[in-house]
């Protein structure tokens, strides 16, 4: 029995697309449990790329069960467009494919206000998929769940109770308020397809726990993202932490065996909120072009900057990790010097510790580590790594304390060096 959890360690993007689909090819199962179509992974086998926001990256498997748990949230016209696209594909995605019914639903209204708050002067810059307004509405308890959508009395009530305080909202902005009829004839051609695929999340993950197989819980966006423990308020509305998978998904911590942490060798953000590694200029500028680092939902550039090991430690501790995997290792490739950040500096005191709440005031310190060529995307064993990576990689494990079981060292399935296997 493997029951892992895979999570960002950093701001999301940190290549856990890959990493998860890498893990998934002995997977049974694959689960997502947090976020929404805010995520964006992008898939690239045999040159093909595939880019899906709700679908878990097992997509790609037609050995794995993929499951989307009961804290995820369900935009049901991109989740059907995913799996028309997955079909389309040849994927076989229908019949391995359970959705959670207590899984909430974003409607167009809760969508269009985040949006509009972007523009507003305390925007966060959010991916504009009505993730806060839906996962507030959960919260005060007037959200609609996905199993409350194919039952008709039930469906027509939980959209009323929703679209009430949502028409008084419009009002007061002076847009056009929303009805219950104009949402249910909305959402109906989506629930067609995704109607059939309702069921337990709970229960079937814990059947598969039961019977030996192999289950990969997948994270959304990255631990400094969290509500709660984020750099808050820039943060995302979900548990992204590797403890809201087990609130997600209805599984208990017990079942666990094993939580991986994905970093990237340097560290990128999209959105607003403090950066406290962020390259301004040159050095950035080219860390964003060699890394290809525009969002995968939005297009958005990705702000750059060098390696915060102290946040990665934080994210260690609150996760949890057992086992690290740092990508776009290559993407460094070609620098004379690496710096790295080693601590921080909080009133003329020097900490190991991510000082979270307190970011506006502390000073990163950098230790500069000699840099490699692009020798290092040939590699397939950490021994054919250049030293000076080797050198890299055991600093972040010592000032972690996580070992680094996988090192990715390039877009494709097979540019990974598997130090240890980690499902297991
Ligand atoms: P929201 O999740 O759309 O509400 O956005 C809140 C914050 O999280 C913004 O700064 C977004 O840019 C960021 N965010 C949300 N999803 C992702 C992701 O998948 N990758 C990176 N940043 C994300």
């Amino acid at each position: 029995m493997a029951a892992i959890i895979v999570v960002g360690a950093q701001w999301g993007d940190e290549g856990k697309g890959k990493v998860v689909d890498l893990i998934s090819a002995q997977a049974d199962m694959v689960v997502r449990f947090a976020g929404g179509a805010n995520a964006g992974h992008t898939l690239k086998v045999g040159g093909q790329k595939l880019v899906t926001h709700l679908l878990p990256s097992g997509v790609m498997h037609p050995g794995a069960r993929c499951v989307l748990g009961a804290g995820v949230v369900v935009a049901p016209e991109i989740l059907a467009d995913e799996i028309a696209t997955c079909e389309a594909r040849g994927l076989g995605v229908t019949p391995r494919l359970l959705i959670s019914r207590r899984a909430h639903v974003t409607f167009p209204f809760q969508s269009a206000i985040d949006r509009a708050a972007n523009a507003g002067p305390r925007s966060i810059g959010t991916t504009g998929r009505g993730i806060g307004p839906t996962y507030s509405d959960k919260a005060a308890r007037i959200g609609v769940r996905l199993g409350d959508l194919v039952h008709g009395a039930r469906a027509a009530d939980r959209v009323g109770a929703l679209v009430e305080v949502w028409a008084e909202r419009a009002r007061a902005a002076g847009v056009t308020a929303p009805t219950v009829e104009g949402a249910l004839a909305w959402v109906a051609p989506y629930m067609e397809v995704i109607g059939p695929l309702l069921g337990d999340a709970s229960i079937a993950v814990d059947e598969a726990i039961r019977a030996g197989k192999k289950v990969v819980f997948e994270g959304a966006q990255g631990t400094l993202l969290d509500l709660d423990h984020g750099t808050y308020p820039f943060v995302t509305s979900s548990s992204t932490v590797s403890g809201g998978a087990c609130t997600g998904v209805g599984v208990g911590p017990t079942r666990i065996t094993g939580v991986v942490g994905i970093t990237k060798a340097y560290c990128t953000r999209v959105g607003h909120g403090i950066f406290p590694t962020e390259l301004l200029g040159e050095a950035g500028d080219r860390l964003r072009e060699v890394g290809e680092e525009y969002g995968a939902t939005t297009g958005r550039p990705r702000r750059c900057g060098w390696l915060d090991l102290p946040a990665l430690r934080y994210a260690a501790r609150v996760n949890g990790l057992t086992a690290l995997a740092v990508t776009k290792v290559d993407v460094l490739a070609g620098l004379p010097e690496v710096p790295l950040c080693v601590a921080y500096r909080l009133d003329g005191v020097e900490t190991n510790e991510f000082p979270v709440d307190d970011l506006d005031r502390a000073e990163p310190v950098f230790l500069n580590m000699p840099g490699w060529d692009a020798s290092v995307s040939e590699a397939r064993t950490m021994d054919a790594l250049p030293e000076t990576v080797r050198n890299y990689l055991r600093e972040i494990e010592q000032r972690t304390g996580v070992e680094v079981a996988i090192v990715s060292i390039g877009a494709d399935r097979d540019a990974t060096v598997v130090r240890r296997e980690v499902l297991v």
